[in-house]
């Protein structure tokens, strides 16, 4: 383990069983979503579109997809609220454009933690101009206490305290993505910023 880490939060094992039931639950309600608009959700190639938003939920989404049993598209956004040393937000900004052809599909957001809320009302604010015909958001991660602005979140991984975690796509720094678990960091691994 490395020597900035303080804590497992939540280990690899507990990610991967809940990454494969939130991946289930998907694929059932947007299946059950095609059937409705009338098209066959196994044959069906361009109806459910997923959108990773990048650079944290890059480990989760792949994991994610992979456990949902259906035809799926995949769009990237890059966001970027916690730039460089720090682990307050500075509010969300598109660091991409928005795919341009969400129109009438099932478009599911894809995030590693909802914080304060600014990410996914920003890209689901943006998403929701092309009338897509559902917009889901699915996140790993939860702080309910931290959040500032109304968003329903469909799919909810874990619910955690307001503390800064990294590990599996979540970063300090630009560091820690690759670590399996979501971890805790010792306070002294932190720099002014
Ligand atoms: P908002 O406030 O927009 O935050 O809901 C979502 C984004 O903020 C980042 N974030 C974190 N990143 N550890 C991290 O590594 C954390 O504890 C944390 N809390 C929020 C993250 O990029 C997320 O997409």
């Amino acid at each position: 383990m490395l020597p900035e880490i303080d804590r497992i939060l939540i280990d690899r094992e507990r990610i991967s069983q809940r990454v494969h039931e939130m991946g289930e639950q998907l694929a059932k309600d947007l299946s059950e979503a095609v059937r409705t608009d009338g098209h066959d959700p196994l044959a069906h190639p361009d109806r459910v579109v997923m959108v990773p938003i990048l650079t944290g939920a890059m480990v989760f989404a792949a994991d994610l997809i992979r456990a949902m049993p259906m035809k799926l598209s995949l769009r990237l956004v890059t966001v970027s609220s916690y730039p460089g040393q720090s682990t307050e937000s500075k509010g969300a900004a598109m660091r991409s454009a928005l795919p341009a052809d969400l129109a009438d599909r099932h478009v599911v957001l894809i995030d590693d933690i909802l914080d304060t809320g600014s990410t996914l009302k920003l890209v689901s604010d943006l998403v929701a101009e092309q009338s897509p015909a559902s917009i889901r958001c699915c996140v790993l991660l939860d702080k309910p206490d931290r959040r500032q602005h109304d968003i329903r979140c469909d799919y909810n991984g874990f619910s955690i305290p307001d503390e800064f975690v990294v590990g599996y796509g979540l970063d300090y720094d630009g560091f820690y993505r690759n670590l399996p678990d979501i971890v805790a960091l010792r306070p002294d691994a932190f720099r002014a910023g």
